[in-house]
């Protein structure tokens, strides 16, 4: 793909991927890169700009990352922000030290001024709110840098070197309370490194169609379909890449949510591919019957999938190349330490020692979250595919709390089912990341028309997160809370108490299982 480079150079900060993302936000194509990439190894790549991340070590500090001098030869422009910004002043020779005194320490949001003459700031409002989060304190500014936005504590919240073209700036442009910080990024892509926008998902998808043409020649290509977005939108890619060459195998564990299944097959319809839907609800209830413990519900589930999914590819006989939705999230993170595991989440990982294939593809390898969905329309996916939210491989048997039965599965399908509609109804999808319903195993008394009933109690789960790796709980109001609540109990049998789970996590998770 020959597309303008930039490089994010990665110094550990947490807001990294955010920083990509919002190049690409811009039709900016740019990598992350670990900072101890050899420097030869970023002057191949042809970047256009660098832009250092923030990262949470100080620069004085014996163990601090650096980054080879030579850097700043290349020619190319640097945007450094925050330990970017003091890495690059204490490299060229500025004086970095740990603040004082707490007024030149900055957390939070900060009124800040900024130069609207620098080519950073051209077209932008001349004060604003920006996020800082610094100890550090540029005592001393490197030759040739000139002061480009101040706070009423800091004189040097920006500093630029316009004729070198490198910026710094103390605060985080990426991240939403920074007020025009996307504006400002642009401005350092477009009006400082020359960008031209080449990077469009129209784009991007032509260019992997034929590469992916290229590869596979003749081949046969086999891909695992959960129905979720990733395994969606690389099963589309592969299709309008290679028709009937594709055999996508989705195994319907009978664990999805209503109408689920078929609307997963419905969405492939219109495309030349073999799709091999396979009816494994029965199998995996048996397998399932009786157990109520989480980790083997997981376990169970991960090992019939494979089981099922390798009988479905023995028939194919071998294939060249065993397709996989990994995306740019999991590329960037592969290689950071071990979390301790809290649940042993299912995927399809596990797949390529089972089934004999020549080769991997990855075809979104590239890609962050958005920018699958975007690729997704621009295949012609359905909305309710491409804006799918997150579903665990287990599906609803860890929704489904204690044993299982299909009985149980339906009743928590026709639940869930009115739930999601109302919160649709009350336009809260888009703004909820993940939301779903829980049977519970206790039942309780209740009084419907003149009788006692006795009957199960569904919780309702809503979260608002930006990485589920930590969520609120969202403040749905009462009254869309009252409405699902009534519909539930009036419509479903079985189920007469409806509670609202108001936990954040941690210390609870996202599943209740
Ligand atoms: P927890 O419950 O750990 O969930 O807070 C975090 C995110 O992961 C999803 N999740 C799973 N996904 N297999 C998956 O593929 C699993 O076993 C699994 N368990 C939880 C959960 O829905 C949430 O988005």
């Amino acid at each position: 793909m020959s597309h303008q480079l930039v490089i994010v150079l990665d110094f550990g900060g947490q807001y990294n991927q955010l920083i990509a993302r919002r190049v690409r936000e811009c039709g900016v194509y740019c990598e992350v890169k670990p900072y101890t990439t050899p420097l030869e190894e970023l002057k191949a790549q042809q970047p256009i700009g660098f832009i250092f991340t923030g990262g949470p070590n100080s620069v004085y500090e014996e163990k601090a990352p650096h980054v080879d001098p030579a850097i700043f030869e290349m020619g190319v422009p640097v945007l450094g922000i925050c330990y970017g910004c003091q890495l690059m002043a204490h490299t060229l020779g500025g004086r970095v030290t740990a603040a004082q005194d707490d007024s030149a320490r900055e957390y939070g949001k900060t009124e800040t001024y900024y130069d609207t003459s620098c080519k950073l700031f051209q077209g932008l409002p001349e004060r604003g709110i920006s996020w800082m989060s610094h100890g550090d304190y540029m005592e001393k500014v490197p030759e040739g840098f000139a002061l480009v936005a101040h706070s009423d504590n800091c004189p040097n919240v920006a500093i630029a070197d316009e004729k070198r073209g490198f910026y710094g700036v103390q605060y985080h442009p990426e991240v939403n309370h920074s007020e025009n910080g996307v504006k400002m990024i642009r401005n350092f892509l477009y009006e400082v490194c020359g960008a031209v926008g080449d990077w469009t998902m129209d784009d991007y998808k032509r260019t992997a169609i034929t590469q992916i043409r290229e590869k596979v020649g003749s081949g046969k290509v086999l891909l695992a379909l959960s129905g979720g977005v990733d395994s969606s939108v690389c099963a589309a890619l592969l299709a309008e890449a290679v028709g009937e060459q594709l055999t996508c195998v989705f195994v319907d564990h009978g664990l999805m949510r209503k109408n689920e299944g078929d609307e997963v097959e419905a969405a492939f319809s219109k495309w030349a591919m073999n799709f091999v839907r396979v009816d494994a609800e029965a199998r995996f209830l048996e397998k399932l019957a009786g157990v109520d413990e989480p980790e083997r519900k997981r376990k169970i589930i991960g090992e019939e999938f494979i089981r099922v999914f390798e009988e479905e590819a023995k028939k194919i006989g071998t294939v060249d190349f065993l397709a996989q939705g990994t995306i740019y999230p999991d590329v960037i993170e592969s290689g950071a330490g071990d979390a301790a595991v809290i649940k042993s989440h299912h995927n399809v990982g596990g797949l390529p020692d089972y089934v004999d294939f020549k080769e991997i593809i990855e075809p979104l390898r590239l890609l962050f979250k958005d920018e699958v969905r975007q690729l997704g329309r621009e295949l012609g996916l359905p909305e309710y595919l491409v804006m799918r939210q997150p579903f665990p491989g287990p599906g609803l048997a860890i929704r489904v709390i204690g044993d299982l039965t299909k009985e149980k599965l339906d009743t928590l399908r026709d639940a869930d089912a009115i739930y999601r509609e109302e919160i649709a109804n009350a336009g809260l999808d888009t703004s909820i990341n993940q939301y779903f319903a829980v049977l519970t195993n206790t039942r309780s008394v209740g009084v419907m028309g003149d009788g006692r009933t006795y009957d199960y109690t569904l919780a309702l789960r809503a979260v608002t997160t930006s990485d589920f790796m930590t969520a609120d709980w969202a403040r749905i109001p009462y009254e869309v809370l009252d409405k699902i609540s009534v519909r539930i109990v009036n419509e479903v049998p079985g189920i007469n108490r409806i509670c609202y789970d108001i936990t954040s996590k941690p210390p609870a998770t996202i599943e209740w299982e």
